[in-house]
């Protein structure tokens, strides 16, 4: 995982002693990105300054297109000038239109609200990709191999792969000449398949798993590469690429795994060429992987490895010439969000022989992708590779929960000395790997674990006194590394791994507190809105279609942008997709009769325990809240009409939800924790009934002995609406219990990630059929942050933020970080001799409103003096049991009597 490495400059306001630091400086939430497609790229900064209540009074950004006129401060692409703002993210790119290709270096300088201006940046770049079909001059190749011929059916439903494949890899290659000085060259490439680029023998770039998962008849991603340096001046050069079968051979029924690569060279006397794929490449399917696929694993011979096949001179008269194929007639569209690639290795902390020459590595951490291995031994001797989530009480492998996903690599050595291996076009989630068929004993040594998942920049660290909460937040975040794969999937082990749209929806605010998910999230919304029918209903999971129009499930088209909008102050996608949106909720009204819809949201609560709330029930739920959040993004859009008759749509379905599900007393029929989870949270019952149904929660809560009951759409609700409700202490009561079903039970059993289910065994102790690795119940995280640490957002994008802690006397203390779009929140409370101590950090050019739990607001001192003196904390409310107050940017040290 890499934190996105700031473009840090120390930038010393004239005029002024004070230092300012801008960093961090991204375009389309990335770094530097190569690329791009969006034609008005939106840019960030980050503002670092010691100084309390620092604000932006102004910014000039400057945009070239070259280093060297952005270095004599002319922005040939656009000057902003000095625009009055405190604008320091989402700022839209206003300068000339950008066309396919251009390269843009850009900086920016600040003032403070007293006109000082800072130094200009550091420069950041971008470059834009190729935004029409007619810049592609490249054909589709492919080795001809029909894949699903040679394909064994194993099942049918569309969420599993339906297929066994064992069919080698495609090896393609095209040689060339550069007989000129190179100014720059740039390749752009996308595959149906997975595809690895090389250039004379070394491999482009460090991404895996691309070009990525979409509706690959619908839109392909391709990637752009700088390969400038990777050319050989003067030389004949080669192209090669391997092609692995990935979700466009398994999910989509691809038939033939198919390559697009355009190489553009530009010379430096002003000439240009272009190299395609075309008629002109060769093919092979005889080389060292013998079969790959991401769910059943990779076989590798390295007998067969032929050296130099990616470099000038190699001799490929026995490889045949590729067929030129038909490629997707969908978009072709730049990666938006970030690359999936190795992002840390594992040591093994075990190695048991459970059975003769069976060999069982514990990685100590349950993750996704692969180990490698080391080994020496004779040629032609098969290493066999199992992986698995668990053991059984023998010792060995427990793959019951993988389904038909065979998990298996393999490697045939070429007995030259010491031999390393890892596969390339497969992944799954493991704790356990096997090796059989080793030469000699393996050591520890001899096995590492590559952890492998979509590079999200990491946004929060969490700390606490109590042990098993910590444990629980890092099982939360190793579940989302393992599922943040290129799409937000549900488990990364056994033979389903779907972009399951009620599982985004309900992790996605967890998720963007752990780490920055807005790219990622841009990436797969464009592939969900691919999806949406043409009636308006959207599936169930995406890429693929097969159900359709599930509550819960589907209104994750709503609530992920929202999210969006909400944690990073992205309205973009609001726009994009609201006429999606809208026509989701006519499809709904299309549904309903007297505004209620009679189908059935079939997971319904899904995994509950014994409490199934009823499932039309939530379908309407869900209605009324989607429209409700319908009105609210009307309202950012300033769509007023629009937001008008979504508020009425509420008010209708909130009365027929009343009348059909609610009791005068308030109960709801089902009478299930998260029957009155959604009516509370969704704003569903008012008056009277609210205050019953409150008390109907607790009820339901204290009948199960004071545990929750809640499946994946409940349990994300239930911390949350227990705080709004003012019953921290019941919230409290349920995080901390560590018996079945609470979320400390599967870590005092011994779980590293969160659990598919509140208990992954029979009764008899053996381990039953579900993921172990699924983030869904993961969902808690958001109150870990925005309430037992207190940091919030007030208002869209964390410009202002809201610190209010809810402390617990069984903790002793709460240490938190998140990265937001503005810079670092900090908070850090304890109870130290006999006083409560908050220290808070808020970024620069941010204001915050601090709730300071207190008994008695004279008691409330900052920095060593009495809070009412400190010159900058505005006093704004004292509570019963806080006082608040307004704060600018800065660190700021509370005590109180609390
Ligand atoms: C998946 C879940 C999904 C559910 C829907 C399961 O198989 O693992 O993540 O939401 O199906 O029913």
């Amino acid at each position: 995982m890499r934190i996105a490495i700031a473009t840090a400059a120390i930038l010393v306001m004239s005029g002024c002693a004070s230092e300012v630091s801008v960093s961090n400086l991204r375009c389309e939430y990335l770094v530097n990105p190569l690329g791009i497609d969006a034609v008005k790229p939106r840019i960030s900064w980050v503002i670092e300054s010691e100084h309390r209540g620092w604000k932006q009074g102004a910014y000039r950004v400057l945009v070239a297109s070259s280093a060297a006129d952005l270095r004599a401060d002319i922005g040939d692409l656009w000057d902003s000038g000095k625009v009055a703002s405190d604008q320091t993210a989402q700022v839209e790119y206003q300068g000339k239109t950008l066309d396919s290709r251009v390269q843009c270096w850009w900086k920016v300088q600040v003032w403070d609200r007293d006109g000082r201006a800072s130094k200009w940046s550091e420069p950041a770049a971008w470059s834009m990709g190729l935004l029409n079909r007619a810049d592609w001059q490249a054909h589709w190749i492919s080795d001809g191999v029909n894949r699903q011929a040679a394909a064994t059916q194993s099942e049918s439903n569309k969420s599993k792969p339906s297929k066994c494949l064992d069919l080698p890899s495609a090896y393609m290659r095209k040689e060339f000449k550069v007989n000129k000085a190179v100014r720059r060259a740039t390749v752009y490439v996308t595959a149906l398949g997975l595809y690895e680029l090389y250039i004379n023998g070394v491999r482009v770039g460090d991404e895996y798993f691309t070009p990525g998962w979409t509706q690959y008849d619908k839109r392909a991603n391709y990637q752009t590469y700088d390969v400038t340096a990777m050319l050989e001046y003067g030389q004949g050069n080669a192209l090669g690429a391997i092609m692995g079968a990935g979700w466009y051979v398994l999910r989509h029924a691809g038939e033939k795994v198919e390559l697009l690569v355009q190489l553009e060279i530009d010379y430096k006397d002003g000439t240009k060429e272009v190299i395609v794929s075309d008629g002109s490449w060769k093919a092979t399917n005889d080389g060292p992987i013998l079969s790959s696929n991401i769910f059943d694993g990779e076989h590798y011979d390295a007998g067969k490895e032929m050296a130099g096949w990616s470099r000038y001179g190699y001799d490929d008269s026995n490889w045949k010439p590729v067929e030129l194929s038909k490629g997707t007639e969908g978009t072709l569209t730049a990666h938006a969000g970030v690359p999936i690639r190795r992002i840390m290795n594992i040591r093994p902390v075990k190695v048991t022989e459970p059975n003769n020459g069976v060999y069982v590595f514990d990685m100590g951490q349950n993750f996704a992708g692969w180990a490698r291995i080391r080994v020496k031994g004779p040629p032609g001797t098969k290493v066999t590779i199992r992986y698995a989530e668990r053991v059984s009480k023998d010792g060995l492998l427990d793959t019951k929960n993988l389904g038909s996903a065979r998990c298996t690599d393999s490697y045939i050595l070429n007995g030259q000395g010491l031999e390393e291996w890892e596969p390339r076009f497969t992944s799954r989630g493991f704790q356990y790997v096997e090796l059989t068929g080793y030469p000699g004993k393996p050591g520890l040594d001899d096995v590492t674990g590559v952890v492998v998942h979509s590079d999200l920049p990491v946004a929060g660290l969490f700390e606490c006194s109590n042990e098993m909460l910590n444990k629980l937040w890092r099982n939360i975040v190793w579940s989302q590394r393992s599922n943040y794969f290129d799409v937000p999937m549900d488990c990364p082990q056994r033979n389903e791994r779907m972009g399951w749209t009620g599982d985004a929806q309900i992790f996605i605010r967890t998720g963007c507190y752990n780490m920055d998910s807005a790219a990622f999230y841009t990436n797969w919304l464009r592939t969900l809105n691919d999806m949406q029918t043409a009636d308006g209903a959207y599936p169930d999971f995406a890429p693929l279609i097969d159900l359709v129009g599930t509550a819960g499930w589907a209104d994750a088209a709503v609530i992920c942008p929202l999210t969006i909008y909400q944690m990073y102050g992205d309205k973009r996608l609001l726009e994009r997709y609201y006429y999606n949106m809208v026509k989701w909720i006519e499809y709904q009204q299309g549904k309903s009769k007297n505004y209620l819809r009679p189908e059935q949201c079939w997971p319904g609560d899904w995994l509950n325990v014994r409490a199934n709330t009823p499932k039309d029930l939530i379908t309407n739920a869900y209605f009324a809240y989607s429209t409700r959040l319908m009105a609210e993004i009307a309202d950012v859009l300033g769509k007023e009409a629009d937001a008008k008759k979504f508020r009425e749509l509420f008010e209708n379905i909130k009365e027929a939800f009343n009348k059909a599900y609610i009791e005068p007393d308030g109960k709801i029929k089902g009478n299930t924790q998260t029957d009155y989870l959604m009516a509370l949270s969704f704003a569903l019952v008012d008056g009277d009934r609210r205050a019953q149904a409150q008390k109907h929660l607790i009820e339901c809560i204290e009948e199960r002995g004071w545990r929750l009951s809640t499946g994946f759409l409940g349990v994300k609700l239930l911390l949350p609406t227990l705080t709004d409700i003012g019953r921290d202490d019941v919230a409290y009561k349920l995080l901390l219990n560590d018996t079945y079903p609470s979320w400390g039970y599967p870590v005092k059993s011994g779980a590293a990630t969160i659990w598919e289910a509140w208990e992954a065994r029979n009764k008899d102790g053996t381990w039953n059929a579900a993921s172990m690795n699924h983030y869904a119940y993961g969902s808690v995280g958001e109150w870990m942050f925005s309430t037992m640490a207190g940091i919030d957002t007030d208002g869209p994008g964390f410009s202002r933020i809201i610190i209010r802690p809810r402390p617990c006397r069984e903790i002793t203390f709460v240490r938190a970080g998140y990265v937001s779009v503005h810079g670092k929140i900090e908070t850090y409370w304890q109870y130290r001799d006999g006083r409560f101590k908050l220290d808070v950090t808020i970024p620069a050019n941010t204001t915050a409103t601090v709730y300071v739990p207190a008994k008695d607001a004279g008691s409330v001192m900052e920095s060593g003096r009495n809070a009412a003196q400190v010159e900058g904390l505005k006093l704004v409310k004292k509570q019963s049991n806080a006082v608040v107050y307004e704060i600018g940017s800065g660190r700021y040290s509370f005590v109180s009597n609390f």
